[in-house]
């Protein structure tokens, strides 16, 4: 079998080259691809598709599964109207925005540093702008067949607002007493002006919010906890202290419903950018519901017999930004003995798309290894490949971070044994076949990332 080794030296990333190879090997690419696509809307491909599900699994686990005090939730993506403005998003949900006269193109006011030479106007390159207006980022829809006002409904900007209106029913069917949480992972649609930057500024992504409802004066003690175990959480999907922060929010930023806020943040090719908000929200959102919908949603503490409308802690990942990370954090261009380059994407096992691949050294051994293949099909996501030489078949796999590659030779027909090469040290280990799904199993359950640093 092939020796491989190589440098472990590992340059800065460039957003082309993870643009290039989401679409060369189907991550993600745009939507509407053959009618010229459309602006701010991705889909995610076979491996994309994996990569985000293994992400929103992970994140289930941790903040739902392996919790007593958190409890799950899948609301409809419309829900009513008044929700909306209740929380606000009717009236405050906006951006300000300019126009070019002469070029017709939009623009964030707040990010005119951007918005390049305007290509329509003779004798000068600035644009000319109309005075900044303000622009409703909620994508607007119609029930029904009247077209009034009544049947104006919103897609959600946010996952979180149905937690809210679902929190008396929810507490009561799950039997949960304050502090306990509510989570929901799904999509959410903001009409940005700009969107930008891969998939990090979409029209649709998906959220994964936790809402944690607790006594007004244990906000602080929740917020720090949360943070914490939101910041242990990505230091297991392998973001080491070189590319994510904590960065507390100052007053000015403050949403109109927030007391306190930090941003995780990652350091992404184009710089450092928000992935996580943590937000101590207070009594803002209950409130209000209580107060638009007429219900009261305040709760007794059964010892104190205290009654009070529960403040909110709220922890809020993008996993389509996150998964941008992921890409981000595990590419690396690698050069090898012998001068040839491997692309390898160190991602965390959890979340890698392939967990292992079967590659036969022959085609004449497809057999038996597609029996091997079928069987660790049972566990897990596996791919089999007998095509081309087997140096070409490991590079194709380090280059969507499958962690294991098992090769079936010649002497696995006698000895009944495969040998296992391990994407990131690319060392390889000789295995009795029958031990190599609990073998695999011990390195890919529950196995997160360790933490590594780039230049
Ligand atoms: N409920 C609070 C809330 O929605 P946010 O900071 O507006 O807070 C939370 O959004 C997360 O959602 C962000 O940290 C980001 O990861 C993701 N997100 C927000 N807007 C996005 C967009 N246009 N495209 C992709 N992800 C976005």
């Amino acid at each position: 079998m092939d020796a491989e080794a190589g440098s472990d030296a590992r340059a800065p990333v460039r957003m082309e080259d993870i643009v290039s190879l989401c679409a060369r090997r189907g991550f993600v690419f745009q939507s509407g691809e053959i009618y010229g696509g459309i602006n701010g809307f991705w889909d995610y491909g076979p491996l994309g598709v994996e990569l985000k599900n293994n992400l929103k699994a992970f994140w289930w686990q941790r903040v739902v599964r392996e919790r007593g005090d958190v409890v799950g939730l899948d609301s409809a993506i419309i829900t009513h109207p008044r929700t909306w403005e209740a929380s606000g998003h009717v009236e405050h949900f906006t951006d300000p925005m300019v126009d070019c006269r002469a070029c017709k193109r939009r623009f964030r006011a707040d990010q005119l540093a951007d918005a390049g030479p305007c290509p329509a106007r003779e004798g000068t390159s600035e644009h000319d702008l109309t005075p900044p207006r303000q622009f409703n980022l909620m994508l607007r829809t119609q029930i029904g067949a009247s077209e009034d006002a009544s049947a104006t409904a919103w897609l959600r900007a946010e996952t979180c607002g149905s937690i809210f209106t679902d929190f008396r029913r929810l507490r009561e069917v799950a039997r949960q007493k304050v502090p306990f949480g509510i989570a929901q992972i799904g999509k959410a649609f903001r009409n940005e002006i700009n969107p930008r930057n891969f998939t990090f500024r979409s029209r649709e992504f998906e959220q994964a919010e936790l809402e944690f409802f607790c006594h007004p004066d244990a906000t602080g003690e929740w917020f720090e906890r949360w943070r914490d175990e939101r910041v242990r959480f990505h230091r297991d999907l392998g973001f080491g202290d070189d590319v994510l922060r904590v960065r507390p929010h100052d007053e000015k930023e403050l949403a109109h419903y927030c007391r306190n806020a930090v941003d995780l943040e990652f350091r992404f090719p184009f710089g450092w950018q928000e992935i996580e908000g943590i937000h101590d929200r207070g009594t803002w959102d209950l409130e209000r519901h209580g107060e638009y919908s007429g219900k009261d949603l305040s709760v007794t503490d059964e010892e104190t017999k205290e009654r009070f409308v529960p403040a909110v802690v709220e922890t809020s990942v993008g996993m389509d930004r996150t998964a941008l990370a992921l890409l981000c954090n595990g590419y690396a261009e690698e050069t090898l003995e012998g001068g040839e380059t491997r692309t390898v994407l160190r991602l965390a096992p959890v979340v890698a798309p392939i967990k292992a691949a079967v590659l036969p050294l022959s085609k004449k051994l497809a057999e038996p290894a597609q029996r091997l293949a079928a069987e660790l099909r049972r566990h897990w996501n596996v791919f089999y490949d007998e095509s081309g030489n087997i140096g070409r078949r490991y590079r194709r796999q380090d280059e969507v971070g499958t962690p294991f590659c098992v090769t079936w030779d010649f002497d696995s027909e006698s000895d009944q044994q495969v040998t296992v090469r391990e994407r990131d040290g690319m060392t390889q280990e000789r295995i009795p076949a029958s031990r190599l799904a609990e073998w695999l199993r011990e390195r890919l359950d529950g196995s997160t990332g360790h933490s590594t640093t780039r230049d």
